[in-house]
């Protein structure tokens, strides 16, 4: 059976110290107590892997997902993203739900191989015309677009030429971004290259995520060629791709979850900084700061990328936001035993919190020790939560209402931090719940539900939780209730 991506997450082992130079952001007015500053931007996520289905439809090419999950054994289940929420045909009154629940922006992914089912050449007109729909529907309802290029679906086609290890990969993934700029880039305002390239590089490396390889090393040339893709399409985009009547945005996604080491010993202080910078700096690193963690590349020895001349300066082209995923924190320690990076770590939970359906621990006070590390690091680059939100353990009602009480405390809980590590000076400018919907979670298939909406899978009916109502309460007040 397949493991859960929190414990794929966990084995595969990330911390800097906590700088208290953190940016100060500048406001018209004090924040008021639980209030955002002003044109604070709320939303929800999805990806398309986990919502669209339509895998095979009006010439949508083959994902790393696809063959993934159509593999007996590597989905919890047998689940498959072939109809998953069937957003593909729904499009149109998801987004009407979206207006209804007050949402101010909606982020979503592309499918690559939907725009170009071999990954390269020719695009696919029918499958462009998808996006332009969902752009067009979302502009009509007042909903800012927020497009992420790499969600993980990977056109098999080109898994088949070595996929994200070959440097030609980046720049496949360069021409796939400039046919969705040119498509999309007048209407889509708010841009990232991948989410969570830690996710995709550890698909390479042994981890329950599609391709499902085992290979460490071509893990970490996945790294280093997910950074040079990220590059060249900064660089293309900054090449004519946002054609908008507004200047627009790109950024990367990153999870940037906190990582505490499990006692002060030196040993395990020292694995948790090997942690941090193999999940984190890796990426973080040459993109704000143009290298790599140097102690980090000692340690892999032969492992580590090649990197060549001017790599590093393409890696780091300026982006305008970070995007960060939050959902737990991660206690480290020292492990023999531990793999090549020689540690172990689980979730650490804050006491008397529980842990989700996921059984990943909850730990909002990691949140704020996480964004303030990130902001120092970024020097005030204005950040985005792009996910943050639980698994529970929804029960609904005859009707679909699920009374998901469990999801609104980690919500509010995770919000009043983001609210006070905001006071305290981080330029926070935009919150994303994930998810919208209850969807395919990758390895666990359809078990885990993270939707604020509930999705009966059977009928497709959408239901709006109560945690969907009180996020819209939020919204509308841009402030978190009592
Ligand atoms: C991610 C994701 C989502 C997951 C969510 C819950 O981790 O990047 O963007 O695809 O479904 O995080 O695990």
């Amino acid at each position: 059976m397949a493991r859960s991506r929190g414990t794929a997450r966990c084995e595969q082992g990330l911390a800097a110290p906590l700088s208290t130079s953190a940016p100060r952001a500048v406001y018209a007015r004090p924040m008021i107590e639980r209030e955002f500053p002003e044109g604070f931007l709320w939303g929800a996520a999805t990806s398309a892997y986990q919502v669209e289905g339509a895998w095979n439809e009006d010439g949508r090419g083959e994902s790393i997902w696809d063959r993934f999950s159509h593999t007996p054994g590597r989905v919890l289940h047998g689940d498959t993203g072939d109809v998953a929420c069937d957003h593909y045909h729904r499009m149109k009154s998801d987004v009407a739900l979206m207006k209804e629940l007050g949402l101010k922006a909606y982020r979503f992914s592309i499918s690559w191989p939907r725009v170009l089912p071999e990954g390269r050449g020719a695009a696919n007109e029918r499958g462009l015309d998808f996006y332009d729909r969902l752009v067009d529907e979302l502009g009509a309802a007042g909903i800012v677009a927020n497009a992420t290029l790499n969600h993980w679906d990977l056109p098999q086609a080109l898994e088949d030429r070595g996929g994200w290890p070959n440097r030609d990969c980046a720049k496949w993934f360069a021409d796939y971004a400039q046919v969705a700029f040119k498509r999309l880039g007048d209407r889509v305002p708010m841009w990232a290259t991948h989410n969570e390239p830690f996710v995709t590089a550890i698909g390479y490396g042994g981890a329950d995520f599609a391709p499902g390889r085992s290979d460490a090393a071509a893990a970490y040339r996945a790294v280093h060629v997910l950074n040079l893709a990220h590059g060249e399409a900064v660089r293309a985009f900054r090449a004519g791709g946002s054609r908008g009547p507004y200047a627009g945005k790109i950024g990367i996604v990153l999870d940037l979850h906190d990582f505490v080491p499990a006692t002060d010993s030196r040993d395990d202080e020292l694995a948790c900084r090997r942690a941090l910078d193999n999940a984190q700096n890796v990426f973080l690193h040459p993109i704000l700061l143009g290298s790599y963690p140097e102690s980090l590349m000692e340690w892999l020895g032969p492992m580590a990328p090649e990197i060549r001349q001017g790599d590093l300066e393409l890696a780091s082209s300026p982006i305008d936001f970070l995007g960060m995923n939050y959902y737990f924190t991660f206690s480290v320690r020292y492990a023999h035993r531990g793999g090549h990076l020689r540690l172990s770590q689980g979730f650490a939970g804050e006491s008397g919190l529980g842990e989700t359906a996921m059984g990943w621990g909850i730990n909002p006070r990691g949140f704020p020790a996480s964004l303030a590390r990130v902001s120092a690091l970024s020097k005030g680059l204005p950040i985005y939560i792009t996910e943050n939100g639980c698994a529970m353990r929804d029960e609904c009602d005859a009707s679909g209402f699920v009374e998901d009480r469990g999801r609104v405390h980690y919500l509010r809980l995770h919000l009043l931090e983001l609210h006070r590590a905001i006071r305290s000076g981080v330029n926070a400018r935009g919150y994303f719940v994930w998810s919208l919907m209850d969807n395919f979670e990758w390895a666990s298939g359809y078990e885990p539900r993270f939707g604020i909406v509930r999705v009966e899978f059977k009928t497709q009916a959408r239901t709006p939780k109560l945690s969907a109502r009180w996020y819209s309460g939020v919204i509308a007040a841009n402030a978190v209730p009592e």
